[in-house]
């Protein structure tokens, strides 16, 4: 399992598989109800072709880029994830770095096991930090101020998630609220000696931007109770003006998926808005985030930048995603498996992955340089046989 011979993301998924204990691998790589929406993001990307062109000299090429003016080796950063501390001890700072290492954005979730302050400390670069709206508003300003001081740059609302999407395998797993790990579980996890051997030198995080910052919650199982009932329904387009007096830095809103709301958020303040149906675990049956984002680029293109998730798997799939209109892409599974996998090494495997295959694929359209992207590179699909 040397990095060099870890070819594609898929190899990083097979080997996470292995690695991580099921429950927390299924956690991952799961999507709500019957996974339509989880499979048509990763399926629709992969249903646009490439125009090949030669004759073009393509000896010297560039990927850099900027997100929101920050500048980046590619233009991808690294979705929120809530748990991942869960795929490998250590697991969010461990993807800060190799984030940072690479140049790209790390954002940290607000259900993260390290703490915003932990992270801080253990990189060298700002990130990003990732809000939910939760009842509980002395709280959440608490908790933005956190992200200020710790030097985020960047705050990513996210505003899909008012009420959660069920997946199945959770529920077989005992991954609720409160967790109840099945014996099938708790055996599985014999089977997985690395992972508890990380696990056992770094028990003492535990949801640290929540756990011992609220009143009464000082351990997971008073946490449990705590978020199922925090997350607030009321949650509308003046929360989103608040937070944007509350925060004098980049703010982005995650989670649309129509023109109007696109446009609700950008009035309401935002600077960008990320296209996502949170990777299909929320509403099942909604369309993939790459089908929706040429008419939310076309209509608020101009006016922020739009950014997409939602089954990115490869530099391909970035380069798709930026020819039909999005500044940047998010990769969250992906990241993952690599964490899980071999835990930094295997994010750094990733993202080497995906920008080597950017910039062959970028060449072998007869592009250069990533800012001339756009969508001339893909054929119009119309009769790809005639
Ligand atoms: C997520 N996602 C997510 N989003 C968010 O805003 N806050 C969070 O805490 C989480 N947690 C989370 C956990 C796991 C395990 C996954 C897979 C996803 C959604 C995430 O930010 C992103 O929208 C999707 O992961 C993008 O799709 P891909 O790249 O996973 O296909």
């Amino acid at each position: 399992n040397r990095p060099e011979r870890i070819t594609c993301v898929e190899d990083l998924r097979q080997l996470a598989r292995r690695r991580v204990p099921r429950m927390f691998y299924d956690y991952v790589d799961a999507g709500a109800y019957t996974e339509a929406t989880y499979q048509a993001n990763q399926r629709d990307l992969a249903s646009l072709n490439f125009v090949q062109r030669v004759g073009i000299d393509i000896s010297n090429r560039s990927l850099t880029d900027t997100i929101l003016g920050q500048q980046v080796t590619m233009p991808l950063a690294l979705a929120p994830t809530g748990l991942t501390g869960m795929q490998h001890a250590d697991g969010e700072i461990l993807a800060a770095r190799a984030a940072q290492a690479f140049g790209v954005p790390f954002t940290l979730s607000s259900m993260s096991i390290c703490s915003i302050e932990d992270v801080a400390q253990a990189t060298s670069a700002p990130f990003w930090f990732q809000l939910y709206v939760m009842k509980d508003r002395a709280f959440i300003e608490r908790l933005v101020a956190r992200a200020h001081a710790a030097g985020c740059t960047a705050l990513v609302l996210t505003v899909d998630l008012q009420v959660q999407g069920q997946r199945h395998k959770d529920i077989l797993n005992g991954l609720s609220t409160p967790p109840k790990p099945t014996l099938m579980n708790l055996l599985n996890l014999a089977t997985k000696p690395r992972w508890c051997w990380g696990m056992a030198r770094t028990s003492r995080r535990t949801f640290g931007n929540i756990v011992g910052h609220v009143d009464g919650i000082e351990d997971v199982s008073s946490l449990a109770g705590w978020v199922a009932e925090q997350f607030d329904q009321t949650l509308s387009w003046k929360d989103v003006r608040w937070l944007r007096e509350m925060w004098n830095r980049k703010l982005i809103v995650k989670g649309v998926m129509t023109p109007d709301d696109a446009q609700s958020a950008i009035d309401h303040g935002a600077d960008a808005v990320i296209v996502s149906n949170h990777g299909g675990r929320q509403l099942d049956g909604a369309p993939s985030s790459i089908s929706a984002l040429p008419t939310i680029a076309e209509r608020v293109g101009q006016q922020a930048e739009v950014h997409i998730d939602g089954g990115i798997r490869s530099g391909q799939d970035l380069l798709r995603a930026r020819a039909l209109g999005a500044q940047a892409a998010y990769i969250g599974r992906p990241f993952l498996y690599g964490l899980g996998a071999m835990g930094q090494v295997g994010v750094r495997r990733c993202l080497e992955i995906i920008h080597r295959e950017l910039d062959i694929t970028m060449a072998l359209c007869g592009v250069t340089n990533i800012k001339d992207v756009d969508p001339s590179i893909l054929t119009t699909g119309a009769d790809p046989f005639r």
